[in-house]
């Protein structure tokens, strides 16, 4: 509107006029940028450079910033370096160094026995720490404040109420490694070593609809009465565990699970997280487990649509239904199991390949990035800039490291794109450039590992759990994540590759 009015009011004679002007702005423009570049030649205060570039208009952003960026920033000494760009620059004012190089003083766990060879940062656990030397940490309550007490149990907290994350802080353990995925170094039953999960699927020989292997028959869930309830809906049941026993339990149980349609995945407690072998046993055998468990099972999907989950005893009717309608119907049951044929999802991938690297390794790192952060709280940390202004915009210095793996890259993300997107495509560059093998790489099977490039599944910040790392946080918007970086001078950040 207010252009319109404008071009109104002003004559056509005094447009010609300013027109006619044009050439001398455009040569002022010209004179200005080289009178610019001549500056940064010359100038040997930065102070200079700042204002002046702050006191001119530039036609293009863009052809500028490459130039702006060869300059000086206000407050730091760089004589004799004005080639140097804000990403080098920041490079090398960021890179301090910790005072505790972990290849000569490796991570020290004391109350079990391996050195951990394969791990990214060095780690040693040991039954004799010495009498000289206190180790980081040791598994149980320690009496010595300094050494961080570590819970590691792969029980339920419904029978083991120890294991509860919050009981254990407040017992004053400061590592708790349980199933769930909240806890700081989560210990899951599940690995691609451990089980075959892409092993073929089988015929379905056998008469029964599914097989169970229950033996313990007063879990404090719902388990058996929804073992009652499907066998009073007829449902064939083949029980080879303690309860309900029907058939001869001396079998190999993922052989025998193969020619069943339907494996009943019953846990004997129904706690997030909690997915024990009865569960991936179902997914290696190639049978639709039917679960009673983790409220949260379909996190542990291969895919959508792939499991069954009864989650209280009302929904057993419902679920005895689709039993039928799927073995009734052999194009929807195959559906139930592409991902046999198909690969499982990047979320399974993403939840599964945590444990390609092993959960003591993990610790490991764990409390190695505790050590590093204590140390970055002291002042010479506090001074590195890690952020660069140079004249229109300001180049920020983030870390990133892939989850599995110690050692942090620094990539460099510009004002002017301080955008998720931007981002990615920084963490997928420098990766790249490494030529970086995912972690997971040697330990899925084959016919997953797919090509050689990069997906990115995830980055999130540093120090979240892997619940909210996989399934909860998310930076709302770009702006939320410019927010972010510009409140964590160096901010550090983890990446998923899928
Ligand atoms: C099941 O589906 C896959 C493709 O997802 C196909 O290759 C396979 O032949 C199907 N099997 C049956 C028995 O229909
Ligand atoms: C911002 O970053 C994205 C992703 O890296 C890139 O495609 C785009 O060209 C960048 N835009 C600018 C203005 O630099
Ligand atoms: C650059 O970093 C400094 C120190 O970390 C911080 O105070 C300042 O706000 C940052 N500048 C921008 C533009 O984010």
């Amino acid at each position: 509107m207010r252009e319109k009015s404008q071009e109104g009011s002003v004559g056509s004679s005094t447009k010609k006029k300013w027109s006619s002007l044009m050439p001398f702005f455009v040569a002022l423009v010209v004179v200005a940028e080289i009178a610019f570049l001549t500056r940064l030649d010359m100038a040997n205060n930065a102070f200079l450079v700042h204002t002046w570039t702050n006191t001119f208009y530039y036609p293009s952003m863009d052809s500028l910033s490459s130039l702006v960026v060869g300059g000086r920033q206000e407050g730091f000494d760089l004589s004799g370096q004005d080639e140097i760009n804000c990403e080098d620059w920041l490079e090398r004012e960021d890179s301090v160094v910790f005072s505790r190089d972990f290849d000569k003083d490796p991570v020290l766990v004391s109350g079990a026995e391996k050195d951990w060879r394969s791990c990214s940062v060095a780690c040693k656990f040991t039954h004799n720490v010495g009498p000289d030397k206190k180790p980081d940490a040791q598994f149980g309550l320690p009496h010595d404040p300094v050494i961080a007490g570590v819970l590691r149990s792969m029980e339920a907290s419904t029978y083991y109420a120890e294991n509860n994350l919050a009981q254990a802080r407040r017992r004053g353990y400061k590592v708790v490694m349980t199933t769930s995925l909240s806890s700081d170094v989560p210990v899951g039953y599940f690995s691609w070593a451990e089980y075959d999960i892409m092993a073929p699927i089988r015929s379905k020989t056998e008469d029964a609809l599914a097989a169970a292997f229950i033996s313990n028959c007063g879990a404090r869930n719902f388990r058996l009465q929804a073992l009652d309830m499907l066998e009073k809906l007829n449902i064939k049941i083949d029980s080879y565990g303690g309860c309900h026993r029907n058939r001869d339990g001396r079998v190999d149980k993922v052989e025998t699970l193969k020619h069943y349609k339907f494996s009943l995945a019953f846990e004997n407690s129904n706690e997030e997280d909690y997915v024990t072998e009865k569960y991936f046993q179902s997914l290696v055998a190639g049978t639709i487990p039917v679960v009673v468990g983790a409220p949260n099972i379909q996190d542990f999907a291969p895919s959508s649509g792939s499991i069954l989950h009864i989650k209280e005893q009302s929904d057993v009717r419902s679920i005895a239904k689709t039993m039928k309608y799927l073995a009734e119907n052999p194009d929807a049951y195959n559906q139930s199991l592409r991902w046999k044929y198909e690969g499982p999802s990047d979320s399974f991938k993403a939840l599964v390949d945590m444990a390609a690297v092993h959960s003591s390794c993990r610790l490991c790192i764990h409390l190695a990035t505790k050590i590093r952060e204590q140390e970055e709280r002291s002042i010479r940390f506090q001074k590195r800039p890690c952020n660069c202004t140079r004249g229109v915009g300001t180049v920020y210095h983030l870390f990133v490291r892939e989850r599995g793996r110690f050692e942090m890259e620094s990539i460099f993300l510009r004002s002017s794109n301080l955008t998720l997107k931007a981002l990615e495509t920084a963490v997928l560059t420098k990766f790249k450039s490494l030529n970086h093998i995912p972690i997971w790489k040697q330990e899925r099977p084959q016919s997953i590992r797919g090509g050689d490039e990069l997906k990115v599944y995830r980055i999130y910040p540093v120090n979240l759990t892997q619940r909210q790392a996989l399934y909860s946080f998310q930076f709302s918007s770009d702006a939320d994540f410019g927010i972010y970086v510009e409140r964590n001078p160096c901010a550090k950040f983890e990446v998923i590759f899928v």
